[in-house]
């Protein structure tokens, strides 16, 4: 790969998803487009770059889908899950059933966790009393598949407690779980740039935003905590990866504790 090739990749990649690929990147760029290049049929990167200019609205989509990393795993950073369990789903216990509850998880890959939010909240509140709704969202169409479909290899979930695997029916034959409908049912999967607008005229109650700014420079990251925060209820929670911080990104946040946030103002 060129290294002007690997320039316009690159440049590609930042312009529509905000994500920064540094010299470090460059082997994986490389592999993830070379197959790309494979399937196309084509020679070359050089080649590649031409076809995705030219072909901006077929193949805008297949890129960004290469270049993004979606590694997640169930209850990951399980300490944000007995936060929600413990401090906030009593405050929403106390409220009362008529205020609408809204949580988004906004770079959800495949869909691990919009599902532990889910089962969390099943198993900690009368969910059915409640208007509430998970909305999960990502930039990469093929992640938000999966998380539609919700069928995970066993793997995946054995370790989860048995109240958990409650949640999901076991396909010893084929090596599978299958979200039930009942968690299902409680998540809307939309596909959304966290770049671009964001159609959502309501507020939420909490925000699930991990794992993803890391991939973004800090002016992105700057602009996109006082999006968060706009589109947070006063008082909402905020919960961002472990490698991330607000500290000297935002004012509008306090501190709750390790990567968990509450929007003051
Ligand atoms: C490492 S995964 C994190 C998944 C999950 N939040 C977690 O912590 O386990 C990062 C996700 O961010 C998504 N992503 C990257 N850039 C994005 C953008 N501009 N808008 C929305 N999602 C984006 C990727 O597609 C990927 O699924």
């Amino acid at each position: 790969m060129a290294e002007e090739d690997f320039k316009r990749l690159t440049a590609m990649a930042y312009d529509i998803s905000g994500i920064v690929l540094g010299d470090h990147k460059k082997e994986l760029v490389y592999s993830r487009i070379s197959r790309r290049i494979r399937k196309l049929g084509l020679e070359n990167f050089s080649q590649y770059c031409q076809y995705l200019e030219t072909n901006q609205a077929t193949e805008v989509n297949e890129f960004v889908n290469s270049i993004t990393t979606n590694l997640t795993s169930f209850f990951r950073e399980s300490h944000h899950f007995e936060y929600l369990a413990k401090e906030i789903i009593p405050q929403w216990k106390k409220q009362g059933r008529s205020k609408p509850i809204r949580i988004w998880s906004s770079a959800c890959s495949t869909g691990p966790e919009p599902y532990s939010i889910a089962i969390t909240i099943k198993k900690n509140m009368s969910v059915s009393d409640y208007d509430l709704k998970i909305l999960a969202t990502d930039l990469d169409s093929d992640v938000l598949k999966k998380g539609r479909e919700g069928i995970y290899p066993l793997s995946d979930i054995e370790q989860l407690p048995r109240d958990y695997l409650s949640c999901f029916q076991r396909k010893e034959a084929t090596g599978v779980g299958m979200v039930k409908p009942d968690i299902k049912s409680l998540i809307q999967f939309n596909r959304l740039n966290l770049l671009g607008s964001w159609p959502m005229k309501a507020k939420f109650d909490v925000i699930f935003c991990r794992n993803v700014v890391i991939y973004f420079n800090k002016d992105t990251q700057k602009e996109l905590f006082e999006r968060l925060a706009d589109q947070l209820v006063d008082g909402g929670y905020l919960f961002i990866g472990h490698s991330e911080t607000l500290h000297g990104m935002s004012t509008r946040f306090e501190s709750k504790g390790r990567t968990i946030y509450q929007k003051v103002r």
